[in-house]
């Protein structure tokens, strides 16, 4: 068994940490206000830019250092298994316009990397969806016969570069990795220099729709725009309850050096095993990173410690000369149809936008969802606005079961996770947390590494379920809908928007 991995956050951080940008601080009036500067809000800023519109960028953090600073950076549109669903659920030409539109943003990536000189990694790269269980093979088969229907360069093969035999792959040949950040970085200068405005540690917390519509940021700062865009993740001005078409998923990462010549050449994913995802990335003259992704789970259940042992246990064997180097973790949102949302934000919207969803795809989601939004704004035609178009109507046949499961693993949170003991403060070990029972209420504590403890309520913010301790990231997750919280209670990660309560007295304890 390998040592459990120290989790030391995004190696795509740490190589591209990228200049500080100011907060907002005075009112300003441009054409679009786009809110969330991953890949989506800064793609979507930067094409409205090059169209000629007066953009500014907001973002609560820094940018490109969320969801996007923690992805594994594959640009592919071989999403894992879609091409037969969306066959099936959209009709041939919903799948053959989902496979252009994502085909289309690499392209356009490829071409702002070129136009730019972007010095990002770049690389070409084969994408394959792999089983190693011969009952899957059938599975493999029909994805690869409609992923080439749906116009990728597509087939079914049991050869690959992995060190290790499986028993099929669709291959999309023709696709790319990078470093998001690298590239993301460059287009934030290439922004500011066409006149665009970024500015980071300006949270946005009201949005008033209307001509123009306006948006107010935590230091008090008003932006009035024609339109504005809600790219943050999972959407933080929710007035079509989006978050209930959305399931969050946690994903753990781990990365080490392997020789170059152990490259398995490709960027590889499997469903099975809690999926497993490998690329590597330029390290060193004789050297790749091995980026390994997997052990998917709903944030604020099991034990995140073990499945990162598992994740660099998966590594060491399949590679074992590899030296583990960064561990990290990373959230998205599975749309319970599939296709992620980018449109209007809701059926009486007229001026706001929203893109979320991508189902971890986000770099060539978010591409997409950039020049989605650009056209729409603009007024340009596109022809896959209808299949990501966040107004579309469930259909019960393509969306029930997802959408019912989901609904039904939140009411049993909601419920269930009141109904469960608690556990005793004394309990709870330095570096530690636990929701425990005192004086005939609930506490979500957790002690320092001194021995102090912090106290808060377990109530998420958003709608009221139960938190968990997350041990490894040092992090209360919510089970519902996936939002985050650091230790002290302030939000990491939507939809809530409030911090967690403090609890007093400390007495109870
Ligand atoms: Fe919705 Fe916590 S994220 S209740």
């Amino acid at each position: 068994m390998t040592e459990n991995p120290h989790v030391s956050g995004s190696y795509w951080l740490q190589t591209a940490p990228g200049p500080e940008r100011p907060a907002l601080t005075e009112d300003l009036e441009v054409d679009v206000a786009v809110i969330g500067a991953g890949v989506a809000g800064l793609s979507t800023a930067w094409e409205l830019a090059r169209a000629g519109r007066r953009v500014a960028l907001l973002e609560a953090d820094r940018v490109a250092a969320g969801v996007t600073g923690h992805t594994t950076a594959k640009l592919t549109a071989l999403h894992t298994l879609i091409y037969d669903k969306l066959r099936r659920t959209r009709g041939p030409e919903g799948a053959r316009l989902y496979a252009r539109s994502q085909s289309e943003a690499i392209e356009r990536a490829a071409d702002i990397t070129d136009e730019l000189g972007v010095d990002c990694d770049w690389e070409r790269r084969s994408a394959y969806t792999y089983v190693c269980d011969p009952g899957h093979v059938e599975e493999l088969r029909a994805e690869a016969r409609a992923a080439r229907e749906a116009g990728l360069e597509a087939s079914f093969v049991t050869e690959t570069g992995l060190p290790f035999p499986v028993a099929g792959a669709v291959r999309v040949t023709g696709q790319a990795q990078f470093h998001p950040r690298k590239y993301l970085l460059a287009l934030a200068d290439d922004l500011v220099a066409h006149g665009g405005r970024i500015h980071e540690q300006s949270t946005v917390i009201g949005l008033e729709e209307g001509e123009p519509c306006r948006v107010t940021t935590d230091m008090g700062a008003r932006v009035t725009a024609r339109d504005v865009v809600v790219a943050t993740h999972y959407p933080v001005f929710d007035r079509a309850l989006l978050f209930t078409r959305l399931s969050p998923r946690r994903e753990l990462v781990v990365a080490g050096t392997i020789a170059a010549n152990q490259d398995p050449e490709g960027m590889y994913i499997t469903p099975d095993e809690g999926t497993r995802s490998v690329r590597t990335a330029p390290y060193s003259a004789d050297q790749r990173l091995l980026v390994v992704t997997g052990e998917h789970f709903t944030p604020g259940t099991g034990d995140t410690r073990s499945r990162f042992q598992h994740l660099a246990d998966w590594a060491a064997e399949h590679f074992p000369d590899v030296t583990l180097t960064h561990a990290w973790a990373t959230q998205d949102n599975d749309p319970t149809d599939t296709v992620p949302l980018v449109g209007l934000l809701h059926p009486r919207a007229h001026h706001a936008y929203v893109a979320a969803g991508f189902g971890g795809w986000g770099l060539s989601g978010g591409m997409m969802a950039g020049r989605l939004l650009t056209a729409l704004i603009t007024g340009e035609q596109c022809a896959w606005s209808e299949l990501y178009d966040p107004r579309r109507l469930r259909s019960t046949v393509r969306e029930a079961p997802s959408f019912l499961k989901h609904q039904a693993e939140v009411a049993r949170h909601f419920v269930g996770d009141r109904l469960r003991p608690g556990e005793s403060v004394e309990s709870v070990e330095r570096g530690e947390g636990a929701v425990v029972r005192a004086g005939g209420e609930r506490f979500a504590v957790y002690r320092d590494e001194a021995g102090h403890l912090h106290a808060l309520s377990p109530r998420c913010t958003h709608l009221g379920c139960l938190v968990a301790f997350n041990a490894a990231e040092r992090a209360w997750e919510c089970p519902c809908h996936g939002s985050r919280f650091d230790t002290d209670g302030k939000v990491v990660h939507g939809p809530a928007t409030r911090p967690l309560e403090q609890r007093e007295p400390w007495h109870k304890l």
